[in-house]
């Protein structure tokens, strides 16, 4: 089985609201990149609204054919807009408004009960749960309690390491990575992957096996405005194939 790209649309949205008009839309982006062979649009509706917007996501569950992976804090409103949207899948991150951008994996330890309860109502309107979490052992197990179907194992800390050529961080980051792996399947919880990857330092994560999916913003965007999305995704996904 070969790795699969969801390409994160929001920086086209930031785009847009850097002007609050009406282009570049996310929608036409999530069109193009489909067509160019991603496998999964992530949009992450957050409470601050500063790029994706609650009609983006509406029209990405209309228009999309490949599969909708709705990023959101675990908050009232945003599961509760999820259940109305339908989404494949959510995935729960943590949020302050604070942060340039996810600062660090959901901590599914602290928080069991009150996820345990967000995650069965999620999956009780038919939609899948991922949590997007640090790869430590406490976290998976938390993840296996609070029944989430998927964990994103956030890839920052190794793809930092990886662009400031800090090898023994990289190996350290890696073997974390792919020891979560293993844990999580042992569990019966598939494994996506993301944040900070890039053309550069994706092949290592793409190659470890059984993470079936990585999702992917910043740099296939970034790449986009020089050389166009369809062109930027068709390298990513070359960039990922075994
Ligand atoms: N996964 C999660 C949970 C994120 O919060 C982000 C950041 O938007 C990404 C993946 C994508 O990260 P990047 O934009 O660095 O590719």
């Amino acid at each position: 089985m070969s790795i699969k790209l969801g390409v994160n649309i929001d920086h086209i949205a930031t785009i847009r609201e850097a002007r609050k008009v009406r282009e570049p839309d996310p929608i036409a982006a999530a069109v193009i990149a489909e067509l160019a062979g991603c496998h999964c649009i992530t949009a992450h509706l957050r409470g601050d609204r500063r790029h994706i917007q609650d009609r983006d996501i509406r029209l990405l569950r209309g228009m999309i054919t490949t599969h909708l992976n709705m990023r959101i804090a675990p908050t009232p409103e945003m599961v509760q807009f999820a259940i109305d949207v339908q989404p494949d899948m959510v995935t729960l991150v943590p949020e302050n408004n604070a942060e340039v951008t996810t600062e660090g994996g959901l901590n599914v330890a602290a928080k069991l009960d009150e996820l345990a309860r967000i995650v069965a109502t999620l999956k009780n309107n038919d939609v899948k749960v991922c949590v997007f979490v640090d790869a430590e052992t406490d976290q998976i197990k938390a993840a296996k309690k609070c029944g989430a179907d998927f964990v994103e194992l956030n890839t920052f800390n190794f793809a930092s390491a990886y662009d400031m050529g800090n090898s023994n961080e990289v190996e350290k980051e890696l073997s974390a990575l792919k020891d979560m792996t293993l844990l999580a399947n042992k569990y019966g919880i598939r494994v996506n992957a993301g944040h900070g990857l890039n053309y550069r330092n994706v092949e290592e994560i793409a190659s470890i096996p059984n993470i079936e999916e990585l999702h992917i913003g910043h740099s296939i965007i970034a790449r986009a405005a020089l050389v166009g999305l369809d062109r930027a995704v068709k390298e990513m996904l070359e960039a990922i194939k075994l």
